[in-house]
């Protein structure tokens, strides 16, 4: 055999090892454990065929505790580029079958690698994370490798899409990097997210609490809002983020992909015409309203159980990608509180910084009361989805339903936050408050004082909700462009959308805003 021959057949065998990652036994167990390799998800995640590993043959260099003896090739990350539906993405995929895919100084360099080629390319970068934190043998280089992983999540949000997958454990410090990306997407069963672990929780607080219970998969897709997606498997996680990314740019100079749409444009849904209940009070469901108007009744809902009087997710209206925003009045009557206003305001700041328009269906009734919500401060959280709307630059089409009132009615992408075509059906009840609420507060003196109380108040209600529980009073000021019929919706958005296509608003130069966080 040639000398170049027998160089190529170590280069092989070199190969072969690396693809074992911490070897045969240790993927056994990752198997067993219910979860797939990292090269295997890979595989999973990517175009067939289409993955390029890059430093396959790094291995860590800490000398602490016998390390010297005990390295694999490739570290505890398998790093590289491939694509999904042909469009180039960048990934790092941890090795838990390496040191529990324990974050090692060359593993942070590998993936800061990859992190510094996506901003180059202006491609997305995915993270499938399965770790068992800082690597504790390596001490302060960890955390350094950590904090330099975290610093390029900052700089490339809103430059490059950013998606964590979390397939394993995920704990300590290194929430952080999925908490610095766009979206998570928990797997139930073997996935948890904790700043601390149930150990040192007992310790601290004395509280009694099992991983799952802390910080699985249901956790924070209910509760904490930190994932955005509870995935039932590994497969699912994956599926999740090659849908996700049908709806998303490269990055934030581009447009998001656009689809052929075999759906008629002026597709009229008659049902639309009589979904509103008689009783102001009576609910309906806004998910059939988006069923009925979007592309083919696809809908990818995003932070589905987390504050559900707000709904939040991709469509498309004409084979052009959308973020569609939309009170729920099925859930607390589609009140704003606290947490569905950051949801919201996190994705319409996301949809903006790329270049996906608002579709905004409004029925909201106002913000809730109480001590609940003030002591929480949902002075500062609804302010963040005003914020949110009036920073935003991306067409923004609004739909008001039916109930639009007071502070609520300012939040949810209203004209003066430049809104682009603010529309109405003839259901709209756009006022500064309810008609039982005014005429309190207006008339609960001279009701008083009459013969018949509940009459006169029953009478100012009447002449309060004839005078402004409807669309035209706002449409008189322009602040409607148009009373629409409830079955055209969809021509309507789409038409707005396709006018929308050159718009060109750009905010004054400033180093940054200051989001009331
Ligand atoms: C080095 C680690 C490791 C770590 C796991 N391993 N975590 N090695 N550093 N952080 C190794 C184990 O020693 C073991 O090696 C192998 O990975 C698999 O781990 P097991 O314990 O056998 O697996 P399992 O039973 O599934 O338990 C997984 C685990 C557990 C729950 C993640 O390993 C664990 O609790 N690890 C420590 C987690 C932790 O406290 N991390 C915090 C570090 S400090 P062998 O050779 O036996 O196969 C931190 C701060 C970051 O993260 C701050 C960033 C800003």
């Amino acid at each position: 055999m040639s000398n170049q021959l027998e160089k190529v057949k170590e280069l092989i065998a070199l190969r072969e090892e690396a693809r074992l990652g911490g070897g045969e036994k240790a993927i056994q167990k990752q198997h067993e454990r219910g979860k797939y390799t990292a090269r295997e998800r890979i595989a999973q995640l990517l175009d067939e065929g289409s993955f390029e590993e890059i430093d396959m043959f790094v291995r860590h260099r800490c000398y602490n505790f016998g390390q010297e003896k005990k390295s694999y090739l490739g570290d505890g990350v398998v790093t590289g580029y491939g694509t999904i539906e042909g469009r180039l993405v960048y990934v790092f995929a941890q090795d838990f079958t390496v040191f529990g895919g324990s974050l090692s100084e060359t593993m942070a360099l590998k993936i800061c690698k990859i992190m510094d080629m996506a901003m180059k390319m202006g491609a997305p970068v995915i993270g499938l994370n399965d770790s068992g934190g800082a690597r504790i043998q390596e001490g302060i280089n960890a955390l350094a490798g950590y904090a330099e992983i975290f610093q390029r999540n900052i700089l490339a949000s809103g430059v490059i899409p950013q998606i964590s997958a979390i397939l394993g454990p995920c704990a300590g410090g290194a929430v952080y990097s999925p908490a610095l990306t766009d979206f998570t997407i928990m797997t139930k069963g073997i996935s948890y997210m904790f700043l601390t672990g149930p150990k040192v929780v007992k310790t601290v607080t004395g509280e009694d609490v099992t991983q799952e219970a802390l910080g699985g998969a249901a956790v924070h897709a209910q509760k904490s809002g930190v994932a955005h997606f509870a995935a039932e498997d590994g497969e699912e996680t994956l599926s999740i983020i090659r849908k996700l990314f049908s709806y998303i740019p490269q990055n934030n100079l581009e447009e998001p992909p656009l689809v052929e749409c075999n759906d008629p444009i002026d597709r009229l849904e008659d049902s639309l015409n009589d979904i509103i209940p008689d009783s102001a009070n009576r609910p309906y469901d806004m998910y059939e309203v988006i069923g009925a108007i979007v592309d083919n009744g696809e809908f990818l809902e995003i932070q589905r159980d987390y504050a559900k009087n707000i709904i939040i997710g991709f469509a498309r209206f004409n084979g052009q990608a959308v973020g569609v925003v939309a009170n729920q009045p099925k859930f607390l009557a589609g009140v704003l509180d606290s947490n569905a206003s950051r949801k919201g305001a996190r994705f319409v700041r996301f949809c903006d910084a790329f270049n996906i328009p608002l579709v905004t269906l409004v029925d909201v009734p106002g913000f809730l009361p109480g001590t609940g919500q003030e002591y929480n401060g949902v002075i500062l959280h609804g302010a963040k989805l005003l914020y949110a709307y009036g920073e935003a630059t991306v067409p923004k089409v609004t739909v008001t339903l039916r109930k639009s009132y007071g502070g609520s009615h300012i939040v949810m992408s209203c004209k003066q936050l430049r809104g682009d075509m603010n529309y109405a059906w003839p259901t709209a009840e756009i006022a500064v408050m309810g008609g039982a609420g005014a005429v309190e507060v207006l008339y609960a003196k001279e009701a008083k004082a009459s013969e018949n109380p509940a009459q006169v108040l029953q009478e100012k209600e009447a002449e309060y909700n004839k005078l402004f529980c409807n669309p035209y009073n706002a449409a008189r000021y322009g602040y409607i462009d148009d009373v629409i019929e409830p079955r055209n919706t969809r021509f309507r958005i789409i038409r707005a959308l396709q006018q929308l296509a050159t718009k060109k608003v750009v905010n004054p130069a400033k180093k940054h805003g200051n989001i009331p966080l």
